[in-house]
């Protein structure tokens, strides 16, 4: 059995054969209406949880609309609703629902809950999100990366802004599959010291994105972070937004990437997000694409 937690604890080659069968599985899609089956149905007979503990649009469609593609089928379990939220421990949950279901997805807050989950179920599990790492996200982006501009190999990465969850998975993927990864931000949000190595610091935005062949950001503050946060981060980060100028030092065909949901006029301006570099939504659909290809990986590892 097999879980997908995050990108730097599973294997480099079956993280690139899973972009490759997303791959696949996209292109053998092409233009069919959404509900339509997919002719393998790898999922056929299976039952799926996806648990929520925040809220989500991408993720919650995406792997509802991909199970269903793949034969099987699907319950969608807020965290609050659940015996979970009430003092059931995760472990017991965990041993609970793999007598229900044969694969359970669980975005939740601590990166501990989603260890635990995956300790104790019997069926696999996916990380859909936690305060410190995305995965699935990251995946999407190499996948939509490499679709425009071919291997991401040797490729340079520059993230301006916030050093949160979703540059945590970049630093992951950066490693795994040997691109150049620049931080580019304010120290009191530089990413976690367990990154340390996984990619370099520039402070300076307009340097930082010189020679960039991917410029990503995310928003200012993240679901895990404080309310309370927003002034001081609003703050910190401005001179971190991602401008049409500051795309004018990246390469000129550079791409622009945001997991969404987007703060228009914060991180990223709205000419950047809808502008010529932006393969934002491209981003969101290959979340389906290549969850189903996670998914798949996980029943046949
Ligand atoms: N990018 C992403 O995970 O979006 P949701 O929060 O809408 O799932
Ligand atoms: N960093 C964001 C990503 C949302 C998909 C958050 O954790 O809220």
């Amino acid at each position: 059995m097999t879980h997908f937690l995050d990108i730097h604890t599973t294997p480099t080659a079956d993280l690139r054969h899973i972009i490759d069968d997303a791959r696949r599985m996209k292109d053998a899609r092409h233009g069919l209406p959404k509900g339509t089956p997919d002719a393998d149905q790898p999922l056929a007979n299976h039952m799926v949880a996806l648990i929520f503990e925040k809220p989500s649009t991408r993720t919650r469609v995406s792997f509802d609309v991909g199970v269903r593609q793949m034969g099987g089928q699907t319950m969608v379990l807020s965290g609050a609703d659940m015996q979970l939220g009430h003092g059931e421990t995760i472990a017991d949950t965990a041993r609970v629902l793999s007598r229900y279901v044969d694969m359970i997805m669980i975005r939740t807050f601590e990166e501990a809950t989603l260890h635990e989950m995956a300790e104790h179920a019997t069926v696999p599990v996916i990380n859909g999100l936690t305060n410190r790492t995305h995965p699935c996200q990251i995946m999407a982006d190499i996948m939509t990366f490499e679709e425009h501009r071919g291997p991401i190999k040797g490729r340079k990465v520059v993230w301006s802004g916030d050093g949160n969850n979703v540059f945590a998975s970049f630093a992951h993927a950066a490693k795994q599959f040997d691109f150049d990864l620049v931080f580019s931000g304010p120290p009191p949000l530089d990413p976690e010291a367990a990154l340390d190595g996984l990619y370099t610091i520039e402070r300076n935005p307009e340097k930082a994105v010189q020679g960039a062949d991917l410029v990503v950001t995310d928003t200012w503050v993240s679901m895990h972070d404080p309310a309370s946060a927003r002034e001081r981060r609003h703050n910190q980060l401005r001179g971190y937004q991602v401008t049409d100028a500051l795309m004018d030092h990246a390469n000129a065909d550079a791409l622009f990437m945001h997991c969404l949901p987007a703060h228009r006029d914060d991180e990223v301006t709205s000419s950047v997000m809808d502008g010529p570099h932006s393969v934002i939504f491209d981003e969101a659909e290959n979340r389906l694409h290549a969850q189903k290809a996670i998914m798949r990986y996980c029943l046949t590892a």
